[in-house]
């Protein structure tokens, strides 16, 4: 396994493998990796020739008042991972290399990126939007992997690769839980062992939720109001939305349709968790 740190190492890599004619999966991460990302890798392996991860803490998909100077990074323990996985290339840029002086452009989109975490992180989706197309546009890979945890970043990253006719397979892989049911991501690191066991109702009212609309509840308010009240249970609790979408627009809706997206982002002391399910 390789690990380069600038844009031309990776396309005289890529270009290489290309000649021979290897096709190329891509697994998107910002480090810090754990299962949900394993599982990206896995899969990429299966489906490609070549498998390139890259880690980078994207300075612009965050906000001013948001975790970036303490976001958790190990890119020792993250190549470990790497390699147990088959990965073939970590692309682990400086945000100068990414970033230069002058760096003027921008990836925007409107509609689905108005709700949701769209709303509470408003330079979110910008962020996300510009790097993963510079990220595409370099390592140019025939697949690319995203977690379904990131439920309205997948349908930001399927719409804007349909809008801009970029010749990229865009595969989303289910949500990998811990045993008792918390979503895994980077940020459960922040919680102290009391938040851990409050972090669990996240799961909880992803759980009841799912069972009312699988029990045939049509009503989304009904739905939106249960889980609202569950989480409420927990003081240590503090919701920002709980909303259902509609599964490719991202936009309200109030009689459950397929596919919906019923959407959670709730602060446990100061780290702020997000989970979903989907009606397909
Ligand atoms: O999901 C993430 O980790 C990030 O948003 C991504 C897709 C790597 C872009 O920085």
């Amino acid at each position: 396994m390789k690990v380069v740190s600038t844009i031309e190492d990776v396309r005289a890599q890529v270009k290489a493998w290309k000649k021979e004619g290897c096709t190329i999966g891509y697994v998107p991460t910002m480090g810090y990796l754990h299962e949900g990302h394993a599982s990206l890798m896995e899969r990429a392996r299966k489906e490609n020739d070549k498998v390139v991860v890259s880690i980078f803490v994207n300075p612009m998909q965050f906000g001013p008042t948001e975790d970036l100077a303490s976001y958790p990074r190990d890119l020792e323990k993250d190549s470990v991972l790497c390699e147990k996985m088959g990965v073939d290339l970590i692309f682990h840029p400086e945000p100068e290399e990414m970033y230069h002086e002058g760096f003027s452009s921008f990836v925007d989109m409107t509609v689905l990126t108005e709700e949701l975490c769209g709303l509470s992180r408003p330079v979110h989706f910008r962020g996300v939007c510009t790097v993963v197309c510079k990220f595409f546009h370099i390592v140019t890979p025939d697949r690319a992997y995203f977690g379904q945890k990131d439920a309205q970043q997948l349908a930001v990253i399927r719409h804007m690769v349909d809008d801009l006719s970029m010749d990229i397979e865009i595969v989303g892989c289910p949500i990998v839980r811990e045993e008792d049911g918390l979503a895994k991501s980077s940020r459960n690191t922040y919680l102290s062992a009391e938040e851990r066991k409050a972090a669990l109702i996240l799961s909880k009212s992803i759980a009841l939720g799912k069972k009312m609309a699988e029990d045939g509840e049509k009503d989304t308010t009904t739905i939106v109001n249960a889980m609202t009240k569950l989480i409420e249970t927990e003081p240590l609790a503090k919701i920002d939305y709980v909303k259902a979408v509609d599964g490719l627009t991202m936009q309200q809706i109030k009689e459950v349709k397929k596919p919906m997206l019923v959407a959670i982002a709730v602060y446990i002391g100061k780290t702020r968790l997000i989970d979903n399910f989907i009606l397909e």
